[in-house]
């Protein structure tokens, strides 16, 4: 029996030795033993990075068929040559050839087994890394990745946010990253870069990871800097106290009413970028207010019987800027002035740093070149005496404005300002106002609240030394 069988696996064994079928016997090697090393990972169900499915299904089987198949296409070509012997040597050890071919078989398992686990291992890890979707095309993400690092979230890797746990959204996110990588090469995406982002993932299976409602504080004291354009960028400030709300016994607040226990929230928008919302339906213990907006059209109307336009509210519709903020240039300002990257002893800087701001580059290297020449030019021309006094001061300010620039528009990507709206607030972008607009009425006639204080306890607006600072201890001079 067992002589019969070696009889028949010997013309394999020996047409299978040559260099074409050895590296398939590799490529199999390799994959399988990879493959098992995963395995106990695999069955416990914790893939909890998403591109480990990519090399789990993907790579591995891709390298493990492609191995299989150069094995007999080696033994094709060897049978071409015309050096088949008419008997073929015996299985066993005292063959050379079967000798060599167990020594190569044994020696490239034991390497694969080093090589392969620590390949996959960094293959993974880079693959989620900052560097890997931040930089690796570079202009294309150039904008998001600088506003990436200058949001509170610099920390927080990419995947967190667009893929999330689990292996069933790495599918999807990279049957379209497929798609982009082609448009990439092509130069053929678009720009900028379209928003809503529609195979985002449902945010609260992301954010929700690290943020959970019940952990949202109550109230949020938020202070508001705003230098006025004149000679002194007077500043005033504004105070607001958030009604965030969330935790249990607390007030349900801005998430409550949106996000809590047992309320569930979704919206018509009228436009592809969600600004415009004639319709909005709220359901709390089985009972669903729908809101109309006076204005809404009949075409809205009708839209609504078809399901597939509705979105589901989640995080995202309000923080939709939770990592990718680009601001407007006077809040831009107003930031830097009040970070001191902008010294606010430079007479007239507000004024004049939004003009240059505000002025078009054709590029950011552009931009680096032209925008502090003109800066100082300004002084130059129309303030000769300030200029000849602050001289080095007005140098400073225009390497500050030229940084508040460099962090928000990009015209290679056709990122100006305003750009991406934000729809956390309502002075930028219509934000809450969407809705909260005073004009989205149910039939009982109740509407959506604009109410000045719903959102927040506005404590102080524009004052010089709001007197509600002074009682928290916040001098004038904080
Ligand atoms: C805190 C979560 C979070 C992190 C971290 C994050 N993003 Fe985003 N990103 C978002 C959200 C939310 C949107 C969707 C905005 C929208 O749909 O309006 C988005 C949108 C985008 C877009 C689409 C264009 C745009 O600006 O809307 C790109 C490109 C992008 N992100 C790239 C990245 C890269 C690269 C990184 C890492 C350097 C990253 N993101 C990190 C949450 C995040
Ligand atoms: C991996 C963890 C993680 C994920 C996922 C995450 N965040 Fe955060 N988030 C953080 C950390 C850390 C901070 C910074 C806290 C701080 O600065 O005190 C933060 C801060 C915030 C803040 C406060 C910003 C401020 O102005 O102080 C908001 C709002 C926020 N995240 C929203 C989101 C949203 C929306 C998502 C989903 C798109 C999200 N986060 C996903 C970790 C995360
Ligand atoms: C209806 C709009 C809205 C929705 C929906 C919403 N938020 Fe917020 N969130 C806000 C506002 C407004 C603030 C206060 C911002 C400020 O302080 O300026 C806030 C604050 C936060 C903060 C900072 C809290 C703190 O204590 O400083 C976090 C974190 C946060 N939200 C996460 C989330 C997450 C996660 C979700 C989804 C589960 C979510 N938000 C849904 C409007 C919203
Ligand atoms: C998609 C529409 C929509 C958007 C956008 C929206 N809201 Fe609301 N909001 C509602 C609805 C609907 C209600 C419930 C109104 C009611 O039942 O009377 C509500 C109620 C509230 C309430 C309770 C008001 C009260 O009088 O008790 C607060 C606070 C609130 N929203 C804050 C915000 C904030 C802050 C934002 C922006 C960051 C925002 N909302 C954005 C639809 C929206
Ligand atoms: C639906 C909720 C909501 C209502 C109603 C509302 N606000 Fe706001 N308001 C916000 C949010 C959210 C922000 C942004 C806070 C932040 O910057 O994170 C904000 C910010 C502001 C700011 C600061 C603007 C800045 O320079 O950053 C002022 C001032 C303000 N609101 C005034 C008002 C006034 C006046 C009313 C009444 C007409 C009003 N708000 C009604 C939610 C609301």
């Amino acid at each position: 029996m067992l002589s019969r069988l070696l009889a028949w696996v010997r013309p394999i064994v020996y047409l299978s030795n040559n260099p074409i079928s050895l590296i398939g016997v590799v490529l199999v090697t390799a994959a399988s033993v990879s493959w098992f090393a995963w395995l106990p990972t695999l069955w416990s169900g914790a893939i909890g990075n998403p591109y480990m499915g990519i090399l789990l299904f993907m790579a591995l089987p891709g390298a493990f068929f492609f191995g299989l198949a150069l094995i007999p296409l080696g033994i094709w070509f060897r049978r071409k040559r015309a050096d088949m012997p008419a008997t073929f040597p015996p299985l066993d050890l005292k063959s050379t050839e079967f000798r060599r071919l167990i020594f190569f078989v044994g020696v490239t398992t034991i390497v694969n087994l080093i090589i392969a686990g620590q390949l996959s291992y960094g293959a993974v890890n880079y693959m989620d890394s900052v560097e890997f979707c931040g930089q690796t095309c570079h202009t294309v993400m150039t904008p998001e990745f600088t506003a990436y690092q200058n949001s509170p979230h610099s920390r927080v890797e990419c995947v967190k946010c667009h893929i999330g746990p689990g292996a069933g959204w790495f599918v999807r996110s990279k049957l379209s990253g497929v798609g982009q990588v082609i448009a990439v090469a092509l130069n053929n995406y678009p720009r900028p870069i379209p928003t809503p982002v529609h195979n985002l993932r449902p945010a609260r299976e992301t954010c929700e990871t690290c943020h959970w409602p019940q952990k949202f504080s109550g109230e949020r004291l938020r202070v508001i800097s705003n230098y006025a354009d004149d000679q002194a960028n007077t500043l005033t400030k504004t105070v607001l106290m958030m009604h965030i709300g969330g935790g249990a016994g607390l007030t349900p607040g801005i998430h409550g009413v949106h996000l809590g226990t047992g309320v569930t929230m979704r919206y018509l928008p009228a436009d592809e970028s969600r600004q415009t919302i004639p319709i909005v339906e709220r359901t709390t213990g089985g009972q669903t207010t729908r809101f109309v907006a006076a204005d809404a059209k009949p075409e809205a109307l009708k839209a609504a019987n078809d399901p597939s336009k509705w979105r589901a509210m989640d995080c995202m519709d309000c923080h939709n800027r939770p990592s990718h903020a680009y601001q407007m240039p006077e809040r831009a300002m107003n930031l830097a002035l009040a970070a001191g990257e902008i010294p606010a002893s430079v007479p007239w800087v507000k004024k004049h740093g939004l003009e240059v701001l505000k002025a078009s580059y054709s590029s950011r290297d552009d931009a680096s070149s032209r925008l502090p020449a003109v800066f100082a030019k300004i002084y130059r021309d129309r303030h000769p005496d300030v200029y000849a006094a602050k001289k080095a001061e007005i140098e400073t300010a225009a390497k500050g404005i030229l940084a508040v620039y460099r962090r928000n528009v990009f015209p290679e990507m056709k990122v100006q300002w305003g750009g991406y709206p934000n729809n956390l607030g309502h002075t930028d972008f219509p934000g809450c106002f969407r809705c909260h607009d005073d004009n989205h009425a149910a039939a009982s006639g109740n509407k959506i609240s604009q109410d000045c204080n719903a959102c927040h306890g506005l404590l102080a607006m524009d004052e010089a030394s709001p007197k509600v600072l002074a009682d928290l201890g916040m001098g004038p001079g904080k």
